[in-house]
């Protein structure tokens, strides 16, 4: 095994994840979600996430260290997740990050979680093909980016203008009676389902732009349900989620391809959440390969928020010789995605 050992934190949101890995060698990645303590309320409630997150912290840092088999003064770097995110779960990474750092004398990396989210697929695909387009898909953002490096220089093309794709799952699913988070149920649901049944809008579909928007389509959603309820009919969960998922997937895969056309980039790297969906991940593979485009998808468990994201950008950061955050950084909740590592 090369390169160097580093120990990734991610508490954006209602994940708490330790990863560790050498070079782009995944040696652990444990995770503890709260997410079941939000279910009730729909959707993650900032103050029940940091105190999971405070409750999870120091097991979940043993339980990697165990699964790695390796110690904390074995390790090299610590990375944690700087922004964007919920500021009050990611105080909790940030300052425990601090603390270890302090502790094992180690460097600190405070970083990107996007850029995090497109640096893990080297854990799976090895070394990330520069430049790249990278559209990154989660509950909190879409956006389309283009990739010159990973661990320095990352540039918007494009991004929601109103809902993020995961928002727009989780919505959905709400209106259909599926349970939060809704992304993975609507996948299983729509498996079921005729994705050609009805014609949902596909906002700024031909607009030129790299933007997107997903208001428009959850709204034509619960308006279809709300008639089928009205009229007394059974509303058909499994088409519906069919043919909202095509909407999300279609858009999502024309824009990411139209930009590795336009910018005459031969790779596309789609990560965060969304991307473990299968739709999504079928119809990817199939633009792609129309267009002569090289696919990169990390396998689901990766796609989700991890800790193993920020090891893997944190691996990159320190193999590269980037200056470390040092301990001065705050976690800033709307990082920029042009901001790779926090100073
Ligand atoms: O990246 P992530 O774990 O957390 C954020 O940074 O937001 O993404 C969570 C989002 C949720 O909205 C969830 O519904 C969605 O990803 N998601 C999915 C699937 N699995 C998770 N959406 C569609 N299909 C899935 N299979
Ligand atoms: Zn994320």
């Amino acid at each position: 095994m090369t390169g160097p050992l580093v120990l990734g934190i991610e508490t954006s949101c209602d994940e708490t994840g330790v990863g560790l890995v050498r070079g782009h060698e995944l040696l652990a990645d444990a995770v503890a979600s709260s997410v079941e303590e939000h279910a009730r309320f729909g959707g993650v409630v900032p103050e029940v996430a940091s105190r999971a997150h405070l409750e999870a912290m120091v097991p979940t840092v043993g339980r990697a260290l165990d699964a790695a088999g390796v110690r904390l003064a074995d390790v090299d770097a610590i990375a944690v997740t700087a922004g964007p995110g919920l500021a009050g779960a990611l105080l909790v990474g940030v300052s425990a990050a601090k603390a270890y750092a302090i502790a094992t004398g180690k460097p600190l990396y405070g970083v990107n979680h996007l850029a995090a989210h497109v640096a893990v697929d080297q854990l799976e695909h090895g070394a990330l093909p520069a430049p790249a387009v990278a559209l990154l898909v989660s509950g909190g953002h879409s956006s389309l980016l283009l990739v010159p490096d990973v661990a320095a220089e990352v540039v918007p093309l494009g991004a929601t203008i109103d809902d993020a794709a995961g928002e727009a799952f989780d919505k959905v699913a709400r209106v259909l009676g599926l349970p939060f988070p809704g992304g993975p149920h609507i996948d299983r649901a729509a498996a079921a389902g005729d994705r050609d049944l009805i014609a949902f809008p596909r906002g700024k579909y031909r607009d030129g732009s790299y933007d997107f928007s997903f208001s428009g389509l959850k709204t034509a959603v619960a308006r279809f349900v709300e008639a089928r309820e009205a009229a007394g009919e059974p509303v058909p969960v499994a088409d519906v989620a069919a043919c909202f998922q095509e909407a999300v997937a279609d858009v999502l895969t024309r824009k990411a391809v139209a930009a590795c056309r336009a910018h005459g980039i031969e790779h596309l790297v789609i990560g965060g959440g969304v991307a473990a969906n299968s739709r999504l991940r079928a119809l990817a593979q199939e633009r792609c390969a129309a267009a002569g485009l090289q696919l990169r998808v990390p396998r689901p468990g990766l796609c989700t928020d991890n800790g193993a994201m920020v090891a893997a950008l944190g691996a990159e950061l320190v193999a590269r010789g980037a200056v470390a955050s040092g301990l001065d950084f705050a976690a800033d909740s709307s990082l920029p995605v042009t901001t790779v590592t926090a100073a």
